[in-house]
């Protein structure tokens, strides 16, 4: 008796804990009712899918469990997972999964709810010895959830573009902002203009003299294709007028020049050429991306526009335009290319510096600059499509412990407490209003690549921050809990194990140390800067 007594403490004990604790899932799902018992699957799973909706994310669902080895072989009767289309889900990228003793049904009424109902039964199958039997309704708080890489001042290449993408869906990331150009270099090849890659492809932030290095037209078909049946919106961003160093240095014809440490910083505004370039260029981008956005950067052009002030052919068009300031020649300089991107058939997006230049409400607004909130509240109060990338938290350029040395620190950090934490403390400190909120698109990371040189570096200031984010930008604030999202660090340790990827565990910091900076070598054709500092 006493023993059936124990056991039955034990038993009840058990059960509470496991109900207390979170499933493995991250971002973690808006509802989630745990049932009794377990779906065992010794022969494994077997997809079944009969709505060509579907098709995609079935495939993508049978080649995953193949390679994790729960594929039912052809002559087995394994655990049958069915895609179930219902219009009735009307949430954007809405779906529900439900697991019973008996089989597994993702039900959704579109192929981005699926294949998000597939990431989550993956998550599940990948971190529980045994699959537990539960009903999951969830859809994303914000349609935007995004991480920027900047593969100008060091690139990183096709294989380490395809595993983020890989890891971005696993973590319901939906949009990938690809930054292409810059002054250390020009990534994209464009076949009307080859010296832009073969020529501004040449160097890096911490070598000006490092190899050639970009992405061919065919890499990145291939890419936008990987990122498609992952459901990724890639946006890739020229930047400009400013960031222009590198293509100056492949065709100096088009140069605006720049001052002090920014030399050839700027495209040339003044002459009618630079825009027949950069509208080629950008018809060629157009081309390559099937996504809406084309991003023009916009940003820091103050760094170099002072040379504007004495170069004949932008003195010419202020005098035929009856320009007083050079800053007029910016927003003269944008709005042509803005107009550009519109004939394109796509929208704008650009850094939070395109509100100065009052452009068109359907233009999407990267709001960057954390110590101006004003630009923020100036965005959504004019109804601007904003998307939320406050250096602090969300710029993975700096550092994420008091301990860490090379990175960003600007009175103050991104620890990943703090990346967790946003956006809902900030909307209070600010005073956003509900109503104001409704222009956001979501959030994004951008991990500036100055000090990030290698793969080592990219990891460990993108881990787990990233998965951070993810649960910030799908997981409603109501639903969000920092201990439980730590508790389920766990699982995604052991799958950056598994991958190689070299991550910062917050709760003990000597598991990884802080990988060393890049050594900058001595600029031949540049000087020395760090753009945003
Ligand atoms: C930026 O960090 N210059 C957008």
């Amino acid at each position: 008796m006493q023993k059936t007594l124990s056991l039955f403490l034990l038993l009840f004990v058990a059960l509470g804990l496991r109900a207390a604790s979170p499933l493995p899932i991250i971002p973690y799902p808006q509802t989630v009712e745990i049932k009794n018992g377990k779906c065992d699957a010794p022969a494994g799973f077997s997809v079944v899918n009969n709505d060509s909706a579907f098709a995609g994310d079935a495939d993508f669902l049978s080649d995953r469990l193949a390679a994790a080895g729960r594929l039912a072989a052809a002559n087995r009767k394994g655990r049958s997972i069915s895609f179930r289309l219902d219009p009735s889900i009307t949430a954007p990228e809405g779906y529900k999964l439900d697991i019973s003793r008996k089989a597994v049904t993702i039900s959704a009424s579109g192929s981005a709810g699926a294949f998000y109902g597939v990431q989550t039964l993956l998550q599940l199958i990948d971190n529980c010895a045994e699959l537990p039997c539960v009903s999951i309704n969830d859809a994303p708080r914000y349609a935007w959830r995004g991480y920027m890489r900047d593969d100008a001042r060091h690139f990183t290449g096709v294989e380490s573009v395809k595993q983020l993408l890989d890891l971005m869906a696993y973590y319901k990331l939906n949009r990938f902002h690809w930054h292409l150009t810059d002054a250390q270099g020009w990534r994209i090849e464009i076949k009307k203009y080859p010296r832009l890659a073969t020529v501004g492809g040449v160097g890096s932030h911490s070598d000006p003299d490092s190899p050639c290095a970009y992405y061919t037209q065919d890499e990145i078909h291939d890419i936008v294709r990987y990122a498609a049946d992952r459901h990724i919106m890639i946006i890739p961003e020229i930047d400009m007028p400013g960031h222009a160093t590198a293509a100056n240095r492949a065709y100096p014809e088009y140069n605006g020049g720049g001052e002090g440490i920014f030399p050839d910083f700027t495209f040339n505004p003044g002459k009618e050429e630079t825009y027949t370039f950069l509208s080629d260029i950008l018809a060629e981008v157009a081309g390559l991306f099937p996504g809406p956005y084309i991003h023009i950067g916009g940003d820091e052009v103050a760094y170099g526009i002072n040379a504007w002030k004495t170069d004949p052919h932008v003195l010419a068009l202020m005098k035929r335009e009856g320009f007083t300031d050079v800053r007029q020649c910016e927003r003269y300089f944008m709005n042509r290319m803005i107009s550009q991107v519109s004939h394109l058939g796509k929208t704008l997006i650009g850094w939070d510096e395109l509100l100065d230049l009052d452009v068109d409400e359907s233009t999407g607004i990267m709001w960057w600059r954390h110590d101006k909130p004003g630009y923020l509240v100036r965005s959504l109060t004019a109804g601007y499509p904003t998307v939320l990338c406050p250096r602090k938290p969300l710029y993975f350029d700096f550092v994420q412990h008091d301990g860490h040395t090379v990175g960003r620190v600007w009175d103050g950090f991104c620890p990943l407490g703090d990346v967790y934490a946003f956006p809902d403390p900030w909307f209070d400190s600010i005073g956003v209003t509900p109503r104001q909120q409704s222009h956001i698109l979501g959030l994004q990371a951008n991990a500036w690549s100055e000090l990030l040189h290698n793969s080592r570096r990219v990891d460990f200031m993108t881990w787990p921050r990233l998965c951070a984010v993810a649960e910030s930008a799908w997981t409603q604030a109501a639903n969000k809990n920092f201990e439980s999202f730590e508790s389920r660090l766990d699982d995604a340790y052991r799958l950056f194990d598994k991958l190689g990827i070299y991550y910062f565990d917050h709760r003990d910091p000597a598991h990884h140390a802080e990988p060393a900076g890049p050594v900058i070598k001595k600029k031949s054709r540049e000087s020395e800067t760090d753009y945003r500092d």
